[in-house]
């Protein structure tokens, strides 16, 4: 309105009467001072709206980075988000705080300077109208073809998984050391994220899946146990913190951890030291199991224990795998030929690939890389 004005002030001015200019100016004056109350106001509600999103942001950020896998957390990872933290994000409220007025501004001026170039000379009026809708015409295409590529992108990224497992099977991970077992396993639980394609749980993008829900519905068993330093009952607790003492009792019977905790003194009270290390290999595997069994989850991840276990431990170790394998799904790194034996899938990995897939009878029959592993396996069983 103070740009319309000025049009009647200057024309009175530069006229033959310059006194006919003084109401124009009083009104001049008056929309200006209008302005400034306007402007204070909208100011000081796009800094509201800066706090409240900043209030927003931070509480997305938050539950994004619970969500994250442990292994992102690295040093120069914990600097960058407490700089996005600290600047990135006063930054961004900036932009609401200090930018909404001049957005305003910048949507209001053209169509006050068009309506006055038409209320003067409709012509003028008239083409600066009509270039509106070119420029608006440019930018939706810009956008779309932005939006184009995102979508490409996200098919591409939905094809590249195959299913490889079906829920209720066993998948076993076969391979020589280094191979990536246990790293395939590690992506499973989400401990990493890939770096290309996905990986997939129930047809869902574990990166979409909250911790607690995925953590809900896989129960860990590694061969690298860890278990805090606490008592034995306080690890197996772990698997579900509102288990009752007999459900306790009959997972750590399953696991055969009740032998484990007759031996020692203390019983269920017994400390197991930092990383469980005043537990020996198979006893950690034990309690690891129990906990699995405890948790009840609908998917299994075993890691295989490398190193030879003594008869005993061994037989009790089989034995707990095999009650926590019973109507789960199961992805297992299986060093034990007899365990892979039966799993209704087989992958051999080596390089980090999957270099052979299929049944046990299905490579055999082929006589790759998995047979040849079988019958060094057969050949080294047949001389002890
Ligand atoms: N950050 C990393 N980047 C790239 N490679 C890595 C990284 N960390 C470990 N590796 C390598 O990845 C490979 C796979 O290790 P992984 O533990 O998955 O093997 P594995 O098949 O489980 O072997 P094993 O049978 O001995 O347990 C190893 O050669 C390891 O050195
Ligand atoms: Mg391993």
């Amino acid at each position: 309105m103070s740009y319309a004005l000025l049009v009647p002030v200057l024309r009175a001015l530069l006229g033959s009467t310059p006194a006919d200019a003084v109401p124009w100016l009083v009104a001049f004056g008056s929309a200006v001072a209008l302005y400034a109350v306007l402007r204070y106001i909208s100011d000081l509600s796009g800094m509201r709206v800066g706090t409240t999103m900043l209030r927003g942001t931070y509480h997305r950020l938050g539950e994004h980075l619970a969500r994250l896998p442990l292994g992102w957390y690295n040093a120069a990872r914990i600097g960058e988000v407490s700089a996005l933290a600290g600047r990135g994000l006063l930054q961004a409220m900036g932009v609401a705080a200090h930018l909404l007025a001049p957005f305003i501004a910048a949507l209001v001026t053209p169509l006050t300077i068009v309506a006055v170039m038409t209320a003067f000379n409709w012509r003028m009026g008239l083409a600066a109208l009509l270039a509106a809708p070119v420029v608006a015409a440019i930018q939706a295409w810009t956008a779309r073809a932005t939006a184009t590529a995102d979508a490409d992108r996200h098919e591409r990224d939905q094809e590249a998984g195959g299913r490889v497992i079906e829920e209720g099977q066993r998948l076993a991970v076969v391979g020589p050391s280094g191979a990536g077992k246990s790293t395939l396993l590690q992506l499973l639980a989400r401990f990493y994220d890939v770096d290309a394609g996905a990986v997939r749980v129930g047809g869902v993008d574990v990166r979409q899946i909250s911790t607690e829900t995925l953590m809900a519905r896989i129960a860990i068993v590694f061969h690298e146990v860890y278990l805090f330093d606490g008592t034995i009952e306080e690890n197996v607790r772990l698997g579900r913190p509102d288990a009752g003492v007999a459900e306790m009792r009959a997972a750590a019977t399953a696991a055969r951890l009740d032998e484990v905790i007759e031996r020692l003194p203390g019983g269920w009270a017994a400390n197991v030291g930092e990383g469980g290390a005043l537990l020996s290999g198979g006893e950690r595997q034990r309690v690891s199991i129990a906990r699995a069994l405890l948790k009840n989850a609908p998917i299994v991840l075993l890691d295989e224990v490398t190193s030879a276990l003594d008869p005993v431990n061994e037989a009790a170790v089989h034995e707990g795998v095999q009650r926590l394998m019973a109507g789960r799904t199961v992805v297992m790194v299986a060093h034990r030929m007899r365990t892979v034996r039966r799993a209704d899938r087989i992958v051999f990995l080596d390089g980090g690939r999957i270099v052979e897939e299929g049944s046990h009878d299905e490579l055999l029959d082929r006589g790759g890389r998995y047979a040849g592993f079988w019958n060094i396996s057969m050949a080294s069983a047949a001389r002890e």
